[in-house]
């Protein structure tokens, strides 16, 4: 067995960090990206550059311009007409590619299915010609609640051929957490799933959909799809209901396409910000599809006709937006989508999938690393994974340990590791290795993108020159950027724009070495990166004062060695509630079932008084110190500094 993974050293180790690996040079003769000049090259004429790729789309009609920069709204390949499913489908299908697998599926469960191009394409049809006959028309909002099947996918694609803007809305989030994004986006129609399979259980999906629904008066109807093997849940027919069969099944499995200006929407994907309401951010057509498929086509070196590429990523997430349903597929590779957990029925699940599909590109996050390192060496050993030529990561920083570990069992010392740092706000990549030219280093995203403009600033905004430390922003625009916040172009200003005038604030502390690598070093505000997923601290907050017992809550993110950070609650009862463990486990659960389990506090303490500066800010920094039972930082700002010692106190009891 391995030593238990450690995500905790992740920082304080990353800068001693002086390791480095040059790409492998069969890897580097063959790459898509060969050539270190187009870093230079996109540099001087960033438009020239990404134009160069918009090339490559199936343009209806090309556009007049290539930017409009009206600070800070970014318009790209201005009066351009395009289809974003034409990019991913139609496209292989006219050019004879139709039988080439798009996606080995497979179920939890060991059911399995293979779907060709042209079968993505047929399904797509079906669904948008489905959605017309329902009356939805281009600019309508779709929110689509399922599970990792290959009808998601089409279903993306079906509102994208017929300009419904479509919100996928991650299937593990609560039925509150579904009603406030059907309602932010005023959705007419529900796409979802009666159930799927997670370690062996059936969830009930529709069970959550009726809750949500039951609150949103623009829903005018749901569409189920029937997950099957024995997937019956207890749901009940509503009267809104259709199956996904009816709807869509028979309908013609062709659909013009509609023409899209580039800057029309096509898709809402909600994540977290500092604040307790989730921010709609949101993609537009051109640009998105430009970048997601130049990323894909550099940073993971897709060759369409050999590769077959499996990002484990959630489709709920910006993840398997770009890097499952967009841009893999604007390049035409065969991928892997599997349903269920990593570890069902036994931990080489991912492993064995692997082999057998041979897959040779693979994505994932870091904390499905650290799992994979304490679940113990032996499981990827048992398996051939010689078809395994790069492997990816995603979504918070990766700890040396496992970037190294990652490289020697899974890699086999043999393929490129790309970390690639981006944001769901930013849609693609923004800092990554390139693998057949980056030398990488464990714990770094090495360097900005070819045509991308990354500086560190400090405090009050002055750039960091050279080696140092400071806050990540974006000195350009990118296609690919988000284009707004649904419904709040004020919150979308003052968000990423006002920190730094002028330039994008990303919200990570970033570190730059002498040759010019960045180091991702987390967040700065109150958002916490829980098992790679986006929480926000005020969200919990309010989900915990949501409870009758709760007077006041404070939230912090503690280090925790598998998902880098863990949610803990520090709760102020009201009078007459006692705190016992029933009520502390109680609260637990209403934060599941508020926001949904991702969400929940691993522990919940209950103090006399929290700590607070004197004009009654909750000094959330002093709660990490008690929570890390690190020495407590700083406390002249308190009101009542014993507060803190009493809190540490509580803490230290509970622990032990
Ligand atoms: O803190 C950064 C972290 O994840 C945040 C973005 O989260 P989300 O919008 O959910 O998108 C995740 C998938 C793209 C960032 O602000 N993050 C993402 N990738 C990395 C990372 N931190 C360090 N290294 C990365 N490679």
């Amino acid at each position: 067995m391995s030593q238990a993974p450690t995500a905790r050293k992740t920082i304080e180790t990353l800068l001693q960090e002086h390791r480095h690996f040059q790409p492998p040079a069969s890897f580097a003769a063959q790459a898509n990206a060969r050539d270190p000049s187009i870093y230079e090259r996109a540099d001087q004429d960033h438009e020239a550059w990404w134009a160069s790729w918009a090339e490559k789309l199936h343009w209806d009609r090309k556009w007049d311009q290539v930017l409009h920069w009206d600070l800070p709204f970014a318009r790209w390949f201005v009066g351009g007409k395009l289809n974003a499913s034409v990019q991913c489908l139609d496209r292989h299908v006219q050019a004879g590619l139709g039988t080439r697998v798009a996606f080995h599926w497979e179920g939890e469960p060991g059911d399995a299915r293979t779907l060709t191009y042209a079968h993505m394409l047929e399904g797509a049809c079906r669904v948008a010609n489905g959605l017309r006959a329902l009356g939805i028309r281009k600019g309508d909002r779709v929110t689509l609640y399922m599970p990792m099947v290959p009808e998601l996918a089409m279903a993306m694609h079906g509102c994208a051929r017929i300009g419904a803007i479509f919100s996928v809305v991650f299937a593990g989030f609560s039925a509150t957490s579904l009603k406030d994004r059907i309602q932010d986006q005023q959705a007419r129609l529900v796409l979802c799933a009666d159930g799927c399979w997670r370690r062996g259980k059936l969830l009930d999906l529709k069970t959550v959909v009726d809750e949500a629904v039951a609150e949103c008066p623009s829903v005018e109807r749901v569409v189920v799809w029937r997950r099957g093997a024995g997937a019956a849940t207890a749901s009940r027919k509503q009267a809104r209901d259709l199956e996904w069969s009816a709807a869509f099944d028979h309908q013609p499995a062709t659909c013009a396409p509609e023409s899209m200006d580039a800057e029309d929407p096509l898709y809402i994907l909600y994540t977290s910000g500092t604040t307790g309401k989730p921010k709609g951010i949101l993609h537009t057509t051109g640009g998105y599809l430009t970048a997601a498929y130049a990323t894909s086509n550099l940073v993971f070196d897709l060759k369409p006709e050999t590769d077959v590429f499996w990002c484990t990523a959630d489709i709920g997430w910006v993840t398997g937006h770009s890097y499952v349903v967009f841009g893999p597929m604007a390049n035409g590779v065969t991928q892997v989508m599997y349903e269920g957990a990593p570890n069902h029925p036994n931990p080489d699940r991912f492993w064995e999938l692997v082999a057998r599909h041979k897959v040779s590109i693979f994505y994932t996050a870091p904390t499905a690393i650290r799992a994979f390192m304490k679940w113990g060496d032996e499981w990827p050993a048992k398996h051939d994974l010689s078809s395994l030529r790069l492997l990816g990561t995603v979504g918070e920083p990766i700890n040396p340990e496992a970037w190294v570990w990652y490289l020697h069992h899974i890699g086999r010392e043999r393929c490129p590791i790309v970390d690639t740092w981006w944001q769901t706000e930013t849609g693609s990549i923004l800092i990554t290795p390139l693998p057949g030219i980056t030398r990488t280093l464990p714990g770094s995203a090495t360097r900005p993108f070819p045509g991308v403009g990354a500086a560190l600033v400090d405090e009050q905004g002055n750039e960091v020159q050279g080696a140092g430390g400071g806050y990540l922003v974006l000195t350009r625009p990118w296609p690919s950027m988000l284009r707004g916040i649904w419904g709040d172009n004020e919150r979308y200003h003052k968000t990423y724009w006002s920190r730094f005038p002028g330039r994008y604030f990303a919200g990570d502390g970033c570190k730059r070495d002498e040759e010019g690598n960045y180091w991702l070093l987390g967040r700065v505000d109150d958002v916490m990166n829980v098992a790679g997923h986006r929480l926000s601290t005020m969200e919990i907050e309010s989900a915990l004062v949501d409870h009758p017992a709760v007077a006041e809550a404070a939230v912090v993110g503690v280090p925790h060695d598998l998902k880098g950070q863990t949610p803990v609650g520090f709760v102020l009862l009201r009078a007459g509630h006692q705190p016992t463990p029933t009520l502390a486990q109680d609260l637990i659960e209403h934060v599941a079932k508020l926001i949904g389990g991702l969400a929940r506090p691993e522990r919940v303490i209950f103090a006399a008084e929290l700590p607070k500066t004197r004009s009654g800010k909750i000094m959330r920094r002093l709660l990490r110190d008690v929570a890390e039972g690190k020495a407590l930082g700083d406390t002249t700002t308190l009101a009542d500094p014993k507060v803190v010692e009493e809190l540490k106190q509580m803490y230290e009891e509970k622990e032990s």
